[in-house]
């Protein structure tokens, strides 16, 4: 219920608990200040701040929250997530439950749309979503005109801003529910094309065209690794991908989301909005930790470094990617649904060696207090690496496996932004620290 707009019962308990009294010492001024109170968290509107003052023509308080730690952004019922239990929901069904029970593009509309589809409404998805995989010949010359060694994630984001090009006009108006739809289907639908087919220009391998007649996540396999009429997709590593897909979804408002968010507040169309939100993700202290976590894992390269490697840390040489997150101080539930199905992938692609690597790397960094002390755990990315590694892919492939699923989650969040009155374009405000008014001095008297 929020205190702002209900109508508090003035003098009921409720109505006392749902204030706060602040009291300026600079005045002696008290204000009572209104709750806005969420299911897990109460908050105050920062504009209701702005009536502190010393004087009238002072502009009043800001909150002053570098990097948002502690501010709420929005109001959203898309994920939730409990950093100390280790709980993590969509729309309120739990991670474990999805990933055991359904499938990518039923979490997709979950997500989406709020509720779990119906078999029609399910029907009626993958048909669209099925429809809509092929990409424009122009995006092949497009690929073509990277280097044959470019990263997979530059590639991406690049060639994901570019459909904008292709849909403008019609893109652009995003004030339309059908329209947006319409993107939104196109971006599920496109995303494992393009990266198939980043990663086959950057082996020097020929493109493989979508086959609708695959299912999804199946049809993403055939993309990447068909060679010859021969091939069968492995329904071992498409189910294992597919599991990896509905892990990465969404995961309320990361950077990465609250990229979308920001770029998307400005009307910008989804295309560029999602490049932006995809360039957010590929940095190393996101979702490019994936890729970082198997380097540091190759740069350890046997379990008698370990100790070494820890040392330096605690030095502050090195961080333990893979490990600490800003929500979860406890285990990330994802990590360890990921490291079960790392075991079944190896039944079919072999024991990744690194494995025991980062075994080891866990078993010592849970033991020791400067990790247990700062509640580091391993997050999403501690393992998925090693599984991906194991499939074929190269470590630039890996944030571009975040990417793909994580696609359904930055739409469904543009999505609520837009459909949410209390929304405008973001533009934060700034504490000015620099220089008085001062005059331009000329080139020949400067110091
Ligand atoms: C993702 O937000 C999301 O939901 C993201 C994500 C999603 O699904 O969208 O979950 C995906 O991005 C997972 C995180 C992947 N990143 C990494 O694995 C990179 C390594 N991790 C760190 O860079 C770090 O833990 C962050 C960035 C994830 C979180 O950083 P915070 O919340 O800003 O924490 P912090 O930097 O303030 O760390 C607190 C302390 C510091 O020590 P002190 O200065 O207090 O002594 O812990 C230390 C940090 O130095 N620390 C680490 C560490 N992470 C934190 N020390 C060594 N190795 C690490 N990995």
């Amino acid at each position: 219920m929020e205190a702002k707009e209900a109508k508090v019962e003035v003098g009921t308990a409720v109505a006392e608990k749902n204030f706060i009294d602040v009291t300026d010492r600079r005045t002696g001024k008290s204000y009572a200040i209104p709750l806005i109170v969420g299911k897990d968290k109460a908050a105050i509107d920062a504009m209701e701040l702005r009536q502190i003052k010393v004087s009238g023509d002072d502009f009043g308080l800001v909150l002053y929250d570098p990097a948002f730690k502690n501010t709420a952004s929005t109001k959203s019922t898309i994920t939730y997530i409990d950093g100390d239990q280790g709980i993590l929901r969509y729309r309120g069904y739990p991670i474990e439950e999805l990933a055991e029970k359904s499938n990518f593009l039923e979490v997709a509309w979950l997500i989406l749309r709020g509720e779990l589809p119906t078999k029609e409404q399910l029907q009626q998805f993958t048909d669209d979503v099925t429809h809509h995989t092929f990409v424009h010949e122009n995006v092949r010359t497009f690929l073509d005109g990277f280097r044959y060694d470019a990263h997979a994630m530059g590639m991406m984001i690049s060639t994901v801003a570019a459909l904008s090009t292709f849909y403008y006009e019609e893109a652009k108006n995003i004030e339309s529910p059908e329209t947006r739809w319409h993107q939104i289907i196109r971006l599920v639908a496109k995303m494992p094309t393009l990266a198939a087919w980043c990663y086959r220009h950057h082996r020097g391998l020929p493109y493989v065209y979508p086959d609708n007649s695959l299912p999804y996540t199946k049809n993403f396999v055939n993309m990447l690794w068909k060679i010859g009429e021969d091939y069968k997709p492995s329904p071992v590593l498409a189910r294992a991908l597919d599991i990896l897909f509905i892990l990465h979804v969404d995961h309320e408002q990361n950077c990465s989301t609250s990229t979308m968010r920001v770029v998307g507040s400005s009307h910008a169309d989804p295309y560029v909005s999602l490049a932006a939100a995809m360039a957010a993700l590929f940095g190393p202290l996101h979702g490019g930790a994936n890729e970082m976590v198997l380097r540091m894992l190759r740069e350890i390269g046997d379990v008698k470094n370990i100790p070494g490697f820890i040392e330096r840390v605690k030095r502050r040489e090195a961080l333990l990617m893979g490990f600490g997150h800003r929500v979860y101080k406890s285990y990330d539930p994802r990590a360890k649904i990921i490291k079960h199905t790392a075991y079944e992938v190896f039944e079919v692609t072999g024991r990744n060696p690194l494995l025991d690597i980062a075994l080891e790397l866990e078993r010592i960094a849970l033991e020791d207090d400067f990790f247990v002390s700062r509640k580091l755990y391993p997050n999403v990315d501690f393992y998925s690496g090693i599984i991906y590694q194991a499939m074929g892919f190269p470590v630039e492939m890996f944030p571009v496996l975040f990417a793909i699923p994580r696609t359904v989650g930055w739409l469904a969040q543009w999505e609520e932004l837009l459909r949410d009155s209390e929304q405008k374009i973001a533009r934060p405000r700034q504490l000015w620290m620099g220089e008085d008014e001062r005059a331009y001095v000329p080139m020949k008297t400067r110091g």
